[in-house]
This record gives C-alpha cells, sequence and structure tokens, in this order.
C-alpha cells in the first residue's frame, strides 16, 4: 500500500497542474475551435451545398457522416476528447478543427487519419479497428476535399427497416466505438450482437437513451442525438418488434 501512496500523490499533483493549464478548456464541450465554421457538435454551419435538392449519394458529408463515427471511436472520455491531458490530448476528434488537423485534403493516401486507422494502431488495444468499410467512407471524404459539410434528406424512409441494413450500421457509425466487446468506454454494454442490442430494446432503454427521454442516459453519450430520420428507423423496426433481420 505504501508503495502507491507517493505516485498517487505525485499523479494528483500533476493532475491539479493540467486541470489549472488547461481550465479555459474545460467549459467548453464539442467546440475548441474559436471561429464559426469550425464547430463540431452539429450546427455544421457550411450546410449543404446541394440545398434544396436533397443530399448527393455519392458524397460523403462530414457532420452526418464523419464526425458521429470519430466522435463515438476516439473522442471517448480520457480520449480525444479535447479536455485530455497527454499525448491523446494532442489531437481533438470530435470537431472539425481538430480532425482537418490530420487529415490532407484530396489527399486520403498521405492523411494521418488513414494510415493510423488502417494500421490498427488507433483506436488502441481493447478497442474496436474501423472496420474497411469505415476507412473507406473516411477516405473518399478527405479526397472530397474534407469539407465542413452537412446534408439533412428532406424525406425519410422507414419503409423496409431491418436490423442488418438498417439498425446495425447506424449503431456502428454512433455507438459501437464505445458499446464493443472489450470497449472500456461503454460502461460494459456491447451493442455488437443481435441478443445484446435486443436486450436493450426489451428494457426500454435503447429507445429512451436515444430518444433522450427523462430517466435515460441520453446516448451517443458525449455526442449529437442520432438524426431524425435515423430515430425513426430505430423506431419502426423496434414497432415491428425488432426482428433479427
Ligand atoms: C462515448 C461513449 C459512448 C457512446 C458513443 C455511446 N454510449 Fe451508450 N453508454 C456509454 C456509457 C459510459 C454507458 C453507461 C452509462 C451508465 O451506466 O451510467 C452507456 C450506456 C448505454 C446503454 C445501457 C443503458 C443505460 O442507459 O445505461 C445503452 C442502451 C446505450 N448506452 C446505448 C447507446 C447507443 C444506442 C449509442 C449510439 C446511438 C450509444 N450508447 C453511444 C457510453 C457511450
Amino acid at each position: 500500500m505504501q508503495k502507491f501512496k507517493y505516485p498517487g500523490l505525485v499523479a494528483l499533483a500533476g493532475f491539479i497542474v493540467w486541470l489549472s493549464a488547461c481550465r479555459h478548456e474545460l467549459p467548453i464541450s464539442g467546440n475548441t475551435g474559436g471561429s464559426a465554421d469550425t464547430t463540431g457538435s452539429g450546427t455544421g454551419s457550411g450546410s449543404s451545398s446541394s440545398s434544396g435538392g436533397g443530399c448527393s449519394a455519392d458524397t460523403v458529408y462530414f457532420v452526418q457522416s464523419v464526425l458521429p463515427l470519430l466522435t463515438s471511436s476516439c473522442a471517448q472520455a480520457g480520449c480525444h476528447n479535447g479536455q485530455t491531458g497527454g499525448d491523446a490530448g494532442d489531437y481533438t476528434l470530435n470537431t472539425y478543427a481538430g480532425i482537418r488537423q490530420i487529415v490532407q485534403p484530396g489527399n486520403a493516401g498521405s492523411s494521418r487519419l488513414i494510415s493510423i486507422t488502417s494500421s490498427g494502431s488507433m483506436p488502441p488495444y481493447g478497442y474496436t479497428a474501423l472496420s474497411s468499410d469505415q476507412i473507406a467512407m473516411l477516405s473518399k471524404w478527405i479526397n472530397q476535399g474534407a469539407a465542413n459539410n452537412s446534408c439533412t434528406a428532406s424525406s425519410c424512409d422507414t419503409t423496409g427497416v431491418t436490423y442488418s441494413k438498417t439498425v446495425v450500421p447506424i449503431l456502428q457509425t454512433n455507438c459501437t466505438g464505445c458499446h464493443s466487446g472489450s470497449a472500456p468506454a461503454g460502461g460494459g454494454v456491447d451493442l455488437t450482437t443481435y441478443a445484446n442490442v435486443s436486450t436493450q430494446v426489451a428494457s426500454g432503454k435503447l429507445w429512451g437513451d436515444i430518444s433522450h427521454s427523462t430517466g435515460y442516459n441520453a446516448m451517443p453519450l458525449g455526442g449529437s442525438q442520432l438524426s431524425a430520420c435515423d430515430r425513426s428507423k430505430i423506431h419502426a423496426w423496434i414497432n415491428a418488434g425488432a426482428p433479427n433481420n
């Protein structure tokens, strides 16, 4: 016991020093950028360039695809959330400005975001590596110019939703960075298997959490709420009996 007393104090002292050094950053959540178009949490000031005409199926939108994936996979508490000391604190991956620092617009091949995720170095051991589809999506966004773009479809089709084609991709983009087998950031809740997801559905917590209902834990933790369309799709799937289809 004696042995641990000292390092503990040193760590505490370090923490206090860090707290005072970074105090100006602490109250700012999800937005460490100073300028108007660098906010990360959903404001997406740059809205779609295709306004009026809906979203282009061939365009990767930062606000809808890139930001939620990196927020849930990289910016958990203690990681790249802009409020952490040490190495992780050098990178803030829940804002456009922070993410922009590790990408070369137009050149996925020389972007650190791509090399570090495709080598499997990040997310680190204990977390689930990004899938090749997710890395391809990030590469495409970078090659399309890595813009702070956003597009919300004007209509939402909730017919024909299935677990595998609709629910799983939403969970992979927004949730499983924290909620996968050994990931330490999801409070022990795994959302990568149908059995586990359906348990959360049956308890009412899946819907309670994503709809941000009173008395539930608002999910995704620390990120923006799922879009109204994604919520409607999950709701339709739950109403259909949450089948494993
Ligand atoms: C940044 C990490 C993180 C992300 C991203 C995240 N969660 Fe969580 N989630 C947690 C933590 C931590 C807990 C445990 C909360 C507690 O016990 O207080 C939790 C708990 C839960 C639970 C268990 C019930 C409860 O409320 O305790 C469900 C269900 C859940 N999350 C669903 C989701 C869904 C769905 C998403 C994506 C839309 C998501 N979470 C995204 C961290 C995260």
